[in-house]
């Protein structure tokens, strides 16, 4: 009987996605061995190695994947490090984890998964949104054709105040790439485009503002190294953004994705169908509404609380698939870049102020 493999983990950035999801998630599975972690910051990168009992770590990643060669990679740092991380991973001859946003143009996305494929690896990234279980749900009834067909639909991810790192990387564009879009935004998209079927993008209209954050209101959330607003915080990324979306099949699709706002916290992805519609929120379950025996019905469907996080389920997929499952629902290349390519000509349109055609 052949032995099955061990796969070997290393991860660029030890910060909170690291901490609280890599780290875990990839610990709960069999045939997986965390070996290596990297930070440039020091004594994070030490104590993030004594506390999980990780023998190696690096504080460059260059020296990690040449003396390492793991066969996974993990990217979780700022933004602007994903892409030549990611393609200095491939290149050492490992399976990448990249954290999203993949990259921050729909060009170097196009890059990193055409340099994964001629590798032969796989290059996946962290919108894990798809496996949570309200998406299932609503998942299985696109499937089984509850809803006919979809003809429009909208998602909005709305924050109180929930500006994540104020003043560290996270609000600084030369690092980040952006804000609300490239942070939430892209979880947004992606998690209704899986819902859609991801039909083709042909032009975008987006709006970005950076009001709040500008004023230090909205402060809150996810992010190590925070400052307090004052002189000298750097906060020049969107702190809401809104698009539309029109597909080469005729659907529509309103995005709407905020950090901050003076309005109540809002997290759902709405679908129009000929046959039905779906109010898909966080709720374990998913609202349906069609029209029964003449009579408008309203359905709440209920699911088992998930236990694991839809984070795990996202990397349980990844290994799945390294381990030769092809029946897997891990994000394919043409997934991701489909996202990428619509995140990408949200930012064109929001900078020129007017609608852009994709047709690359
Ligand atoms: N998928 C998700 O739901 C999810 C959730 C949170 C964050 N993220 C993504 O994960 C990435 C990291 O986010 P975070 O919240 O952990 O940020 P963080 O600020 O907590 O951690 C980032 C870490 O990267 C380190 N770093 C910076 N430059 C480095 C370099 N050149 N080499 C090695 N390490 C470097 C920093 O020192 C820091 O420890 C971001 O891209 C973010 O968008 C994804």
């Amino acid at each position: 009987m052949s032995e099955k493999k061990t796969w070997r983990v290393a991860f660029i950035g030890t910060g909170m996605v690291v901490q609280w999801s890599h780290i875990p998630s990839f610990r709960r599975l069999e045939g997986v061995e965390a070996v290596a972690v990297c930070d440039v910051n020091e004594e994070r990168v030490r104590s993030v190695a004594k506390d999980t009992g990780i023998p190696q770590a690096f504080t460059d990643y260059r020296e990690m994947l040449e003396k390492v060669q793991p066969d996974i990679t993990v990217v979780a740092t700022p933004n602007i490090f994903h892409k030549p991380m990611t393609l200095a991973a491939l290149e050492a001859g490992s399976h990448v984890l990249c954290e999203k946003p993949l990259a921050l143009t729909y060009a170097d996305a196009k890059e990193m998964m055409d340099f994964a494929a001629q590798k032969g690896k796989v290059l996946t990234v962290g919108t894990h949104y798809r496996y949570s279980a309200p998406m299932q749900a609503a998942k299985a009834h696109v499937d089984a054709g509850f809803f006919g067909e979809i003809y429009a639909a909208r998602t909005v991810w709305q924050r109180r105040a929930g500006i994540p790192g104020y003043g560290s990387w996270f609000t600084n564009r030369d690092l980040a790439g952006g804000g609300s879009l490239l942070d939430i935004g892209v979880h947004a998209l992606d998690r209704v485009l899986y819902l859609m079927g991801y039909p083709e993008a042909v032009s975008v209209t987006g709006v970005s503002y950076d009001k709040l954050g500008k004023l230090g209101v909205g402060l809150g959330g996810w992010g190590l190294d925070i400052s307090k607003p004052g002189e000298g915080v750097r906060y020049d990324v969107d702190d809401l953004t809104w698009a539309f979306v029109r597909f080469a099949n005729g659907v529509s699709l309103i995005f709407q994705v905020a950090w901050a706002s003076h309005l109540p916290e809002q997290f759902f992805a709405e679908l129009y169908g000929t046959k039905g519609g779906a109010n898909v929120t966080n709720r374990e379950g998913v609202d349906l509404y069609t029209v029964l025996n003449g009579q408008q019905a309203h359905i709440e469907t209920n699911v088992p609380v998930d236990k694991v996080s839809s984070y795990a389920h996202l990397i349980e997929n990844f290994v799945a698939r390294l381990n030769g499952d092809a029946l897997v629902d891990i994000i394919t290349p043409e997934q991701a870049l489909s996202s990428v390519r619509i995140v990408d000509g949200i930012m064109r349109s929001a900078a020129l102020g007017c609608e852009v055609k994709l047709d690359d």
